[in-house]
């Protein structure tokens, strides 16, 4: 099948029909990739929730070259043959974005300096770079008490998106979904109903896909900020998973096992909850070696930028 051929912020790409936006941008890489809160490509039908990733279409495509009337989401929008897309050179998806960064902490408590995922944390990320510097609102968030879902999980539900990345993980990888998103509205929430219900062996995965700190690993919470432990590619003889991880160490203590992410912050597979939890000591694996984590979050030591504005520039 002939390849379309689309052009992203200036930049052409050849990518197979059935492509979305936001996937042609990853081929190319770097500053066009628009950000993703819930498109998470390991899980079936995510994204088109968050609206992060939205994107300007400057040209439909080569046979109908009319732009497209409002932004879409790169997520969920497949490119055609000649489209243009505007991501970091449009000033009208820039300024959706910021508008979006500010939605998405309407309810979002500044809770950076206690909480276990600051770091690693997507919205911290994009708030870095999109975020305002004062609230607008005077309206009091709404506010729940952290619950324990499973043994394992800590769920803060103030800290929740309603990205779905959890509910996708319990349709798809665990045997039995047992939480999802209860209420409507305003009132939409997490939940298992029945608190310490989610037991799956994958559910740990939960964790993991999670962009901000709504669901935390209970084995882990407030051990260590996570930029003071070192991580190790490591793997096991597993029955259920790969057995592949990352451990997170501090000097010779092993604090958390996680599994492996890409640049984008997606796990390259889903690993199980015996080896995620119920393997603490380093004599259970086999050490590979040091491992670089791609993505450097706004907050990892000596990563700071010394202008924030440095970090999205509108390119003409
Ligand atoms: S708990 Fe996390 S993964 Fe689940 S919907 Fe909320 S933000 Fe998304
Ligand atoms: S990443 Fe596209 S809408 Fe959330």
């Amino acid at each position: 099948m002939p390849l379309l051929k689309v052009t992203i912020d200036n930049i052409e790409v050849e990518v197979e029909a059935g492509t979305t936006i936001m996937n042609a941008a990853r081929k190319i890489g770097g500053s066009v990739v628009p950000p993703a809160m819930c498109y998470y490509s390991k899980l079936e039908g995510s994204g088109g929730k968050c609206r992060t990733c939205l994107v300007k279409v400057a040209q439909g495509s080569a046979k109908d070259p009319r732009p497209m009337p409002k932004l879409v989401a790169s997520c969920r929008t497949l490119v055609q043959d000649g489209m243009v897309v505007q991501n970091i050179t449009s000033p009208e998806a820039m300024e959706s974005r910021q508008a979006i960064t500010e939605f998405l902490l309407l309810n979002h408590p500044l809770d950076c300096p206690v909480c276990d995922q600051a770091g690693e944390c997507h919205l911290q990320d994009l708030s870095y770079v999109h975020g305002l510097q004062e609230t607008r609102t005077v309206e009091e968030r709404r506010t729940f008490k952290p619950i324990d879902i499973g043994d394992k999980i800590k769920l803060n539900m103030n800290r929740c998106i309603l990205c779905y990345r959890c509910v996708m993980v319990g349709d798809q990888i665990t045997e039995k979904r047992v939480h999802g998103v209860l209420g409507r509205g305003d009132h939409a929430e997490i939940s298992t109903h029945i608190q310490r219900a989610v037991d799956n062996d994958f559910s740990g995965n939960m964790i993991d896909v999670c962009p901000v700190g709504a669901l935390t690993d209970n084995t882990f919470r407030f051990k260590s900020r996570v930029w003071f432990t070192k991580p190790f590619d490591a793997h096991r003889e597993c029955k259920k998973c790969s057995g592949k991880v990352v451990l997170w160490m501090k000097g010779e203590e092993l604090l958390r096992v996680t599994g492996r992410k890409d640049k984008y912050g997606e796990l390259e597979e889903f690993i199980c909850n015996d080896c995620r939890f119920d393997h603490k000591e380093t004599g259970d694996w086999v050490i590979e070696g040091p491992r670089t984590i791609e993505r450097h979050s706004v907050i990892s030591q000596n990563h700071y930028l010394t202008n924030p504005g440095d970090a999205v520039r509108i390119v003409k």
